[in-house]
């Protein structure tokens, strides 16, 4: 199979907490490769336009405030079924349903406070990618 891309964040409670060369690690160690990585801050109509498809949920305006109350690091990785695979090491929305061994399982217990976003289909890798990177999507 052709090499996928997809955006990474580690949220601003990874970059809190020390855990972003853990959760690099972790990427590389999967066997995806770095195409972008950047230290930022959002802006929040950045971050609304990122959750955007969450906008009418009730805890839009938290995951908002989360996001942008902080540095994060945003990456591009690059590989064969790199979404899938990303989502597979982060584990699932909830830290505490979270299997051990993944990101989440073994860093994390709020879902409020889950370390990563990782893009969720083909279509949201590539919104995601040009919104942070734009034309690497
Ligand atoms: S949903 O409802 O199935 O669409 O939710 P999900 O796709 O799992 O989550 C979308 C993003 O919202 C975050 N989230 C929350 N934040 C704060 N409070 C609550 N209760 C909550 N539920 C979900 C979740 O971490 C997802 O963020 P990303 O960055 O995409 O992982």
């Amino acid at each position: 199979m052709s090499a996928e891309r997809t955006l990474v964040l580690v949220k601003p409670d990874g970059v809190r907490r020390g855990l972003v060369g853990e959760i690099v690690s972790r990427l590389e160690g999967k066997g995806l490769a770095l195409v972008a990585l950047e230290l930022r801050t959002l802006e929040k109509s950045v971050a609304e336009t990122h959750y955007g498809e969450h906008a009418s949920k009730p805890f839009f305006g938290e995951l908002v405030e989360f996001i942008t109350s902080g540095p994060l690091v945003a990456l591009v990785v690059e590989g064969p079924r790199a979404i899938e695979g990303v989502r597979g090491l982060m584990g699932v929305t909830d830290p505490v349903k979270a299997v051990p061994g993944s990101i989440r399982g073994d860093f994390a217990l709020e879902i409020g406070e889950n370390l990563v976003h990782g893009s969720d289909s083909p279509e949201s890798a590539k919104r995601e990618i040009d919104l942070f990177f734009p034309g690497l999507g």
